[in-house]
């Protein structure tokens, strides 16, 4: 009523505009505010038309929570009709409209507007990169998206999450928490997320699942039935393993591998190059696995190891009295070495080493023992005669020229020769033998070790410089098992012919050493006499300090001077003065003796000096 009376009052201030007077339609009623678009999406064209029901207005207004709903950019607002170009999910909310013309005007319905978003960006997440232990770590993921009234689904390996305790969902589903992980998810996990507009699935995600250690196996690049040579040839050997973050472990007889040079390991040690092998690789070789988990060992694997015995085969015998143990010996092969032992008619086999027992009186000078041995494609083959020693070459009675004084050597060395089987040309093995050596004075009498050298072959008489008392006949015993030989010698001294011819230089030695010992005879003889006068100088003396009393031959005969006539029996139980005495006489001995050597012993010129006079 109020707004009418205005408008009149507005009229009769303005009687000249008469147009406006035409349009005076009165009261206007409630517009309807709708949408062609009741569940508009975010994007599509939507217009709100506020219906006048056909009244005459001259204005609309459009309202967005009571606020002007047509300022923005995107929004027009042409007439009756609002027109979202295009509709946002800002745009949401609730909108009235308002007509007015200049009498009145009116307020529509509200009308609410929802806008709903497609589904886009869906996106899963782990909460860690870092690996999860089956078992003991717990995982959370996380699933987003955009869009409006959103729901989420969970996929493993494209089918739906079956329903496990160790699953739980949180927040409207779009976290899973798997706690604790397991084997059994290993796999791709998806989330789905949709709403009534569309659906929209992640990409996968794998779980980083740490598993334990299982299916260990240990392998050779070589077929377990090929032989393998130590020292020869070599052996890659490999492990292999279930399981996350896997260590490789080597072990041979159940004790962890050594560290040796011939031993090659790659990166996470689960190949490991043995090259060359050796003999100490003949046994079980396992590998372990180990992770954070557990650990878990292979089966056994066992190389097929061989190696050729050590050196040559031997040919060998050793008896006692009557029996002779003939051996082929070839051991430490493995496989062991075949072996043939071939004497007289005998033929025997056996492995490694072949022993067969004769009777010494069966033996014959042309008996040789034969071996032969096998192994690895190798072949070894040995003989032994079987003699009482020989010396090829050796001239029985040969006579050795030598001059007294000069050096002579007698050696005597054992060789053999042998034809072994089928006429093969062996170099012969000897029997080891023992020597002794004789000088015929005319008996034979056995000559001291000290000069001679000896070895199971061979021995060797030195006379370092000859006498004639060595001249004549020498014989070298050497026995073995099947008897002794004598191997002679004879040692020509020729003869002295005229001492005056000249001295040899030990000769020359031994006078001049008698001539010295003559002197030292005389020196002695002096001491005793001064001896016996200074033990009568000593008794009248009785008590004089020793040290106010030097030791030389003028104080001597001052008291020689003073003292004299004095009995020597007083003397004797004064032991003290008896060992001044001594000392007094070497002095004396020595300033005597000026050709002497001033270290030298007076014991060992003795002996000396007996020799040259037994000369
Ligand atoms: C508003 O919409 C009308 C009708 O569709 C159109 O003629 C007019 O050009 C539009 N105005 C703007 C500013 O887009
Ligand atoms: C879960 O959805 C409801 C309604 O759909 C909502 O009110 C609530 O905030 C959502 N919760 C979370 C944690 O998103
Ligand atoms: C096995 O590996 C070793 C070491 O690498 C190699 O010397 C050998 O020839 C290999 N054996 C075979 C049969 O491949
Ligand atoms: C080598 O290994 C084999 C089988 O593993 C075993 O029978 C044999 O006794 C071993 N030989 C040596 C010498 O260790
Ligand atoms: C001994 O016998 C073996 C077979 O057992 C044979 O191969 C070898 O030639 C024989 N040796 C001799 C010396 O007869
Ligand atoms: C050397 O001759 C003696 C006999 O004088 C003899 O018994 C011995 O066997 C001979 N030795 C050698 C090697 O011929
Ligand atoms: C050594 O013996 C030979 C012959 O038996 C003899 O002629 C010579 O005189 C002897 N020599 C000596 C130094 O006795």
């Amino acid at each position: 009523m109020c707004a009418q009376y205005d408008i009149i009052e507005h009229l009769l201030k303005n009687m000249g505009d008469l147009e406006l007077i035409l349009f005076i339609a009165g009261h206007l009623t409630t517009p309807t505010l709708s949408s062609n678009d009741n569940r508009p999406v975010n994007g599509s064209e939507v217009n709100l038309h506020c219906d006048d029901h056909n009244q005459n207005v001259t204005s609309y207004t459009f309202y967005r929570n009571q606020q002007d709903a047509c300022s923005q950019k995107h929004v027009n607002c042409t007439g009756s009709y609002l027109i979202f170009q295009p509709i946002m999910e800002g745009d949401a909310g609730s909108y009235t409209c308002t007509i007015q013309n200049p009498i009145s005007s009116n307020s529509s319905n509200a009308v609410d507007l929802s806008v709903s978003v497609r589904v886009s960006q869906v996106k899963i997440q782990s909460n860690t990169s870092s690996m999860l232990w089956v078992g003991r770590d717990s995982v959370s993921l996380q699933c987003s998206a955009l869009g409006t009234d959103v729901q989420f689904s969970w996929n493993l390996n494209g089918e739906k999450l079956p329903s496990n305790p160790r699953y739980s969902l949180q927040q409207n589903d779009s976290v899973l928490i798997i706690h604790p992980v397991d084997r059994s998810d290993i796999g791709s996990f998806t989330c789905t997320a949709s709403n009534w507009l569309n659906t929209m699935t992640s990409d996968s995600l794998k779980l980083n699942l740490g598993l334990p250690v299982s299916e260990v196996k240990i392998q050779s690049n070589t077929s377990s039935s090929v032989i393998l040579w130590a020292g020869i040839d070599s052996v890659s050997l490999s492990c292999s393993a279930d399981g996350s973050a896997l260590h490789f472990s080597w072990n041979l007889n159940g004790v962890p591998l050594p560290s040796d040079s011939r031993y090659q390991y790659n990166q996470d040690n689960s190949i490991i190059i043995i090259s060359p092998l050796d003999k100490k690789e003949n046994g079980t070789f396992t590998c372990t696995a180990t992770n954070v988990l557990n650990s878990e060992t292979s089966s056994d694997l066992n190389l097929n190891l061989a190696w050729h015995p050590d050196g040559d085969i031997q040919c060998s015998a050793n008896g006692a009295g009557e029996t002779v143990n003939l051996f082929c010996s070839w051991p430490g092969g493995l496989p062991p070495a075949n072996i043939n032992l071939a004497f007289q008619s005998q033929n025997l086999t056996g492995r490694d080493q072949v022993m067969h027992s004769v009777s010494l009186s069966t033996i014959t000078s042309n008996d040789e023992l034969f071996c032969h041995g096998a192994q690895g494609g190798q072949e070894k083959t040995c003989a032994l005669p079987l003699k009482r020693p020989v010396a090829e070459g050796f001239t029985n009675h040969s006579s050795i020229p030598v001059k007294i004084g000069e050096k002579a050597t007698m050696t005597v060395t054992l060789s053999g020769s042998a034809v072994g089987i089928n006429s093969r040309v062996l170099t012969p093995k000897i029997l080891p033998a023992t020597f002794a050596w004789y000088h015929y004075k005319p008996e034979p009498i056995q000559l001291s070790e000290e000069n001679i050298v000896s070895t199971e072959l061979s021995s060797t008489l030195t006379l370092n410089s000859v006498t004639a008392n060595e001249n004549g006949t020498y014989e070298c015993r050497a026995r073995n098992l099947l008897g002794t030989t004598s191997f002679f010698f004879i040692l020509d001294v020729p003869e002295e012919k005229v001492v005056s011819k000249g001295l040899g230089a030990g000769e020359i030695a031994g006078i001049v050493i008698g001539v010295l010992a003559g002197l030292a005879i005389i020196g002695i003889i002096i001491f005793f006499i001064l001896k016996s006068k200074k033990k009568k100088a000593k008794a009248q003396n009785f008590g004089i300090n020793s040290a106010e009393n030097p030791i030389g031959i003028p104080e001597y005969a001052v008291i020689n001077k003073k003292n004299g006539g004095m009995a020597e029996t007083s003397l004797t139980n004064n032991p003290q003065d008896d060992k001044d005495d001594v000392k007094y006489a070497v002095i004396k001995f020595q300033n005597q003796e000026q050709t002497k050597p001033p270290n030298s012993e007076p014991e060992v010129e003795y002996s000396t000096v007996k020799n040259a006079s037994r000369k």
